[in-house]
């Protein structure tokens, strides 16, 4: 028999497994100081709101020193916080706070790349070719005559080339913006040096880590490299393709486990990682490396009942192999927000990140349903919530937030906008406008002063004080569903229930919690059981169209 202690260790070890996480974005959540940027004052300040929204975690986007050429994912040094937006007193405050509201607190770690202003690119920069401090990255020679041609076409995330020029010539490797050299992780004190970030976070009390392209960090760069059209020709599958998911990449994450381990409960560990299957994605949820991975698959997805069921199916199935839980989640601060998605025509096998095209080709007013969409976001999020494992949610989603479509050039912030990346005409700017708080005031309440990145008009109807007041709000829906989520949640299974209609999803949950979607556009009758929730308004036994109904079964 385990000791009352030893079972609440267990307990708390496995926190994670079924939390819902909310993630943000901390220069647009909120602004302590009235600069227009969102700063940990500001997350502290709002330790209530997230208290009273019923979340089990945060993650926040990097806040570390950054020239933001990437949105912080251009890190200048990993064990500190941007002067722009706070201190390490602040992030111990905010995170005591978090902790004192019963929220974890994870971090985002982003292990590929630095930025061009971390002290070890500047030095080895200064140190020139041949130099020890050069091999903590990928430089080489360049081809043509006088090397004046990047070593390889190879096209970067972003758009542009993937190698950059240094004033002596030599070129080196950035998979993302030229701000953002990719490190060396054949180098041990790369390695070492990433050990010693994790610790210093869990020294200080995070309780977890999200760890950017995860599946980007070992690289295989012989003498001479494919061009651009032999890599594309290259197996992805088999963990042997020179620049994405080597299966090398599993061993730094045991060394990572080892350090979580250390710590009581151990450090939990999320991966993003695109990869091109769920058994490649299993790698990186084993228990003996990261513990856990995002699953994209209803992000890109339809608002369509065949699509979540498999999903669904597939996803659930594949966590009883690992033993790590299915992660849930539509959106981020990297794609259109799923409110706006369902707004638009179907993606139909297009991308997720090319429903923006829409937007911009027929304006929001025109191209947009925008109730219709806000409608089957609220239905998808019930059911995501009623799935057992982790639910992901991003910042104002959970006020119904439309994306801003309209920003302005000038004003724009990503570089996949200005670098004309293949895959996004618009960037990501428009998820990551700063949240409205109240309905009027400079910055909708965001702050005191301005909000760094344009919100339009519309932010007003969308205000989460006014949200609070008002019975049926998104934000209403969200802190009932995460409330009775707590309450109702119990182990990780699900059972389909037939339904007899294939636009409509039920399933229950140990315990007899039943949800039941309807993803048709005709009312159907509610099976028996008492209502407890519904994403829209319910009369009688009918379930209406594009709706998500719990009941206890
Ligand atoms: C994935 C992050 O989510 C994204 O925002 C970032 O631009 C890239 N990784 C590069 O770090
Ligand atoms: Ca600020």
């Amino acid at each position: 028999m385990p000791t009352a202690l030893q079972t609440a260790t267990a307990l708390d070890a496995d926190w994670w497994r079924q939390a819902a996480v909310y993630q943000i974005y901390p220069r647009s959540f909120a602004d302590a100081n009235g600069d227009g940027i969102g700063d940990l004052k500001g997350v502290t300040s709002r330790v209530p709101y997230l208290k009273a929204l019923g979340i089990d975690a945060v993650w926040l986007s990097p806040f570390y020193p950054s020239a933001l050429a990437d949105g912080g994912y251009d890190v200048d040094d990993y064990r500190d916080v941007d002067p722009k937006i706070g201190t390490l007193e602040d992030f111990d405050e905010m995170t005591a706070a978090l902790h004192q509201a019963g929220i974890k607190v994870i971090v985002d770690i982003v292990p590929n790349h630095s930025s061009d202003r971390h002290t070890w690119f500047l030095e080895a920069v200064a140190a020139g070719r041949g130099s020890a401090a050069r091999e903590r990255f990928h430089f080489r020679e360049g081809r043509g005559a006088q090397g004046e041609l990047p070593p390889t076409d190879w096209t970067a995330s972003f758009g542009g080339p993937r190698w950059t020029r240094v004033a002596d010539g030599q070129w080196y490797l950035n998979t993302f913006t030229p701000e953002q050299p990719d490190w060396n992780w054949d180098h041990p004190e790369v390695r070492e040096d990433f050990l010693r970030t994790l610790r210093f976070w869990s020294d200080r009390g995070v309780d977890g880590f999200r760890v950017d392209v995860a599946n980007l960090l070992v690289k295989d760069l012989p003498e001479q490299l494919p061009s651009k059209d032999e890599l594309a020709q290259l197996d992805r599958t088999s963990g042997t393709h020179p620049l994405m998911d080597r299966d090398e990449v599993h061993e730094i994450y045991r060394e990572w486990r080892k350090v979580f381990n250390e710590y009581d409960p151990p450090r939990f560990a999320v991966a993003e990682a695109w990869v091109e299957t769920a058994e490649r994605r299993a790698k990186y949820a084993s228990p003996e490396g990261l513990g856990q991975a995002f699953s994209f698959d209803l992000l890109v997805a339809d608002f369509e009942a065949g699509q979540f069921r498999s999903i669904i199916e597939q996803n659930l199935e594949q966590v009883r192999a690992t033993g790590s839980t299915s992660t849930w989640v539509f959106s981020n601060h990297d794609v259109t927000r799923h409110a706006t998605r369902y707004g638009l025509p179907p993606l139909a096998g297009r991308t997720v990140k090319q429903g923006v095209e829409w937007v911009k080709a027929g304006g929001p007013g025109a191209a947009l349903d925008r109730q219709g969409g806000l409608r089957r976001a609220r239905a998808a999020t019930l059911l995501m919530l009623a799935l057992p494992g982790s639910a992901y949610l991003y910042q104002g989603e959970e006020l119904g937030l439309h994306e801003v479509a309209q920003i302005p050039a000038e004003s724009r912030q990503d570089p996949s906008f200005f670098r004309g990346a293949e895959w996004d005409g618009l960037g990501r700017d428009g998820c990551r406008v700063p949240l409205p708080w109240t309905p009027q005031g400079s910055s909708f309440g965001f702050g005191a002063g301005g909000a760094h990145l344009p919100q339009p008009d519309w932010f007003a109807e969308y205000a989460a004080s006014t949200q609070e007041e008002a019975a049926g709000s998104t934000l209403n829906l969200y802190r009932q569903a995460l409330a009775l989520r707590h309450e109702l949640q119990g182990a990780e299974e699900l059972e389909w229930q037939d339904t007899g209609n294939d636009q409509v999803l039920a399933f229950t949950r140990p315990g007899g919690w039943l949800s039941v979607t309807n993803f048709g556009n005709a009312p159907v009758q509610l099976p028996d059981g008492e209502l407890l929730l519904a994403s829209q308004p319910v009369h009688g036994r009918t379930l209406p169209a594009h709706t998500t109904a719990w009941l206890r079964a």
